[in-house]
């Protein structure tokens, strides 16, 4: 079904069971332990041994030698396959450090070796064995050091010119009568899903089966065939359950094709695990960035300039976080400046976390902003409101397709209260507690991917199948939904299977479109599916209805079972209407914090967030990932960071005893409000994501309410008790 003109009335518009805070289908599954996850797939090829991965003990040089012969001599050993003895595997587009093979070493716990062995215990014990020696290289380690030579990164507009301008920043920047130039720095930060990277991996001559844990299974197919060089259709990716992603999964990791390559070695199905400590280093981070923000505005709170400029670092060949992304589109200024500079860097791979780009880049933003309502004496709400915008602001005749950001702030500030905060910072006591109010907008874009899907109908009751991933996020549970909805029956009349590549490609989970597309690629379906329903019954497809089990047309209803055994199979796709309209979802996010006075102690006491995303296609699960992004935003705000040893070149807390993220203790009640809006440009569910926009601003508000309880502003992440006292 191609998708390019504002949705009109359509069945999901009846909410029956879309729209209904619904529980997730298979939290039965996970709650029992039932649902298996990747590495727990002992029923899927018998015979399974265990890999374990070697990871280099350099971060840039090349291995001089390696000797496994004790380790191949060692019991219960069947193989081990040493980077010095495999060619090296091809990076591509979506893997700049190569995931094995070759003695050159890029990064810190680059996979250098796989032991197959019996059971893990001897894989483990095997690999200590293998005795490597590496030629080091120095390398570059520190941003800071390197923000200086950093290059100007191609800008996207058709000439690629890096800095993009709009009006003259300079002049309108040096006329203003009230301005702000400041610096933020945000950490490199970790995924830190619960579910390691984890693949089981089997061959059946040429043909390959991975049992794996990632986001994207079409895009996994892909570049598995292109990294091992076998054609895709000796590829089949299956990955039904995945314990958090969060973009850390997105891409193929070590685990996959060393579980490959060791089951090719062995003859045997092998399974590999990455351990936590090796995640850090050996996968993808969300790269630190140093931003610099320059706003200026009339006394009266318009703003006239907005420049915001980014440097990050990364492999070379690799991209920039993109934290002025946001800042290019949020608020209204005629005079803007914004450009992006990437450092060669030879630390791990950065690459998408969670809202990659708006994240830390709303963490610079929304400070800047609240600093600005600060100096023009302007509530920072009020000052949003002002500088709203419902077009694009680099290019007016872009209208957006649906913005309600200012009744996100308004709603927000009236059920947080925000009436009673005292604009005054260090003014409010709670006995040895400081307490402060901070608030900030969310962002992030609303992208259109296709997406197909399969739906079969059988006895009354049916089944979808699509390749897309539930990443903990409760896609089972909305694409049941929406086939229910469609179809006119209840949730437990449709199964639903996820994440076998052999299903029809879908848009996956990433970027916080998978829920909007997905959805959308199974009502294509389903629209096909009625229509051979209503054939089938010689019913007009044209006005048959779909209700209770009944499909109903003129004076006649009859039985959906009637139609026996039936097979449906669309997609959505997009003409150019997401060129035409700038989609996005915006969040007001509103945060308390206590600070202890003698410590620095920082401790959220009371989170808010109100969301304007489109239809909320299941309250429930879309207030769990919201809450998740406030949770994520806590951590990047207040503790999460990871640490570089600056002489050798890695993540020194790679694991969660070292890499603090925020547990229930330091979360407070979580409130989310949902706008009731819907996006008619979007899909034809009307509907947007949430799962970044919950990470989005909150950080911001963090820090805000850090400065309002205390007077102190911190303007380097994460705002650690050291950096208050
Ligand atoms: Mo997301 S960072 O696209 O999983």
């Amino acid at each position: 079904m191609k998708f390019n003109e504002p949705a009109g009335q359509n069945p999901i518009d009846n909410g029956k069971v879309v729209g209904r805070a619904t529980d997730r289908i298979d939290g039965p599954l996970k709650t029992t332990g039932r649902a298996p996850y990747a590495y727990e797939r002992h029923d899927v090829a018998p015979n399974q041994v265990y890999g374990y991965i070697l990871g280099a003990g350099i971060a840039k040089g090349r291995i001089a030698s390696m000797d496994a012969s004790e380790a191949r001599r060692a019991p219960g050993v069947l193989k081990v396959v040493l980077a010095t003895e495999h060619p090296p595997l091809k990076t591509g587009p979506m893997n700049t450090a190569r995931l094995f093979g070759g003695a050159e070493v890029e990064h810190y716990h680059q996979a250098i070796g796989i032991v197959v062995a019996e059971t893990f215990e001897q894989a483990r014990a095997a690999a200590a064995l293998v005795r490597t020696t590496y030629d080091r290289a120095p390398g570059k380690f520190d941003l800071a050091a390197e923000a200086e030579g950093a290059e100007f990164v191609p800008g996207d507009g058709p000439d690629k010119a890096p800095v993009k301008r709009v009006g003259d920043f300079a002049k309108a920047y040096a006329d203003a009568p009230v301005k702000i130039d400041v610096a933020f720095t945000t950490a490199d930060e970790s995924h830190a899903m619960m579910e390691p990277h984890a693949t089981i991996a089997a061959w059946n001559g040429n043909k390959l089966t991975v049992w794996t844990a990632n986001q994207m299974i079409a895009w996994a197919k892909r570049e598995l065939a292109r990294t091992l060089e076998i054609p895709p259709a000796n590829v089949r990716v299956d990955s039904p359950f995945i314990g958090g992603g969060f973009g850390g999964k997105l891409f193929l990791r070590a685990d996959v094709v060393l579980a490959a390559i060791g089951a090719k070695a062995a003859g045997r199905p092998v399974k590999v695990a990455l351990t936590r400590p090796m995640m850090a280093n050996n996968t993808t981070h969300r790269p630190a960035t140093i931003q610099r923000l320059r706003l200026a505005a009339t006394q009266d709170g318009k703003l006239t300039a907005i420049a915001h400029n980014s440097t990050s670092g990364n492999l070379k060949g690799g991209d920039p976080e993109t934290a002025i992304a946001q800042t290019k589109l949020f608020y209204a200024a005629p005079n803007r400046e914004t450009f992006m500079k990437l450092a060669v860097l030879d630390l791990p791979e950065g690459n998408a976390m969670r809202a990659p780009g708006e994240a830390p880049g709303l963490m610079a933003l929304e400070v800047a902003m609240d600093e600005m309502a600060e100096k023009l004496g302007m509530d920072p709400v009020e000052f949003r409101i002002i500088n709203d915008t419902q077009v694009d602001p680099e290019n007016p005749e872009k209208k957006y397709s649906d913005r309600n950001f200012v009744q996100c702030l308004r709603t927000g500030a009236e059920k947080f209260g925000w009436s009673r905060r005292n604009a005054q910072p260090g003014q409010v006591r709670d006995g040895r507690w400081l307490v402060g109010m901070g608030m900030a907008g969310g962002f992030r874009n609303n992208m259109l991917m296709k997406s197909a899907a399969r739906v079969k109908l059988d006895g009354g009751r049916v089944t979808v199948e699509t390749d897309m991933t539930d990443i903990g996020t409760g896609t089972y549970t909305i694409i049941a939904q929406t086939a229910a909805e469609m179809m006119g029956l209840a949730i437990d009349q449709v199964r639903v299977v996820l994440g076998d590549s052999d299903f029809p490609a879908s848009a996956g989970s990433g970027g916080q479109w998978g829920a909007a597309n997905s959805t959308a690629g199974v009502y294509a379906a389903c629209v096909k599916l009625r229509e051979a329903v209503a054939t089938k019954l010689g019913l007009d497809p044209a006005t048959a209805s779909f209700t209770d089990g009944r499909v109903i047309a003129g004076n006649r209803s009859v039985a959906l079972s009637d139609a026996g055994a039936l097979t449906a199979e669309d997609g959505i796709e997009y003409g150019d209407i997401g060129k035409r309209v700038v989609q996005s979802t915006f969040a007001g996010h509103f945060v308390e914090v206590g600070v202890d006075a003698y410590t620095g102690e920082i401790r959220v006491r009371r989170m808010l967030a109100a969301c304007d995303a489109g239809r909320i296609l299941n309250p429930k699960s879309a207030r769990s990932q919201v809450i998740g992004g406030m949770t994520m935003a806590v951590g990047a705000a207040l503790m999460e960071e990871l640490a570089i040893d600056k002489r050798f070149g890695f993540f020194v807390n790679h694991d969660l005893a070292g890499y603090e993220v925020p547990v229930h203790a330091d979360i407070p009640h979580q409130e989310v409000i949902f706008l009731d809006t819907l996006d008619p440009y979007s899909t034809p569910m009307k509907a947007k994501g949430v799962g970044e926009l919950g990470i989005c601003g909150v950080g911001a508000a963090v820090a805000n309410a850090v400065y309002n309880a205390t007077g102190v502003r911190v303007r380097d992440y994460p705002i650690t008790l050291d950096k208050l006292i």
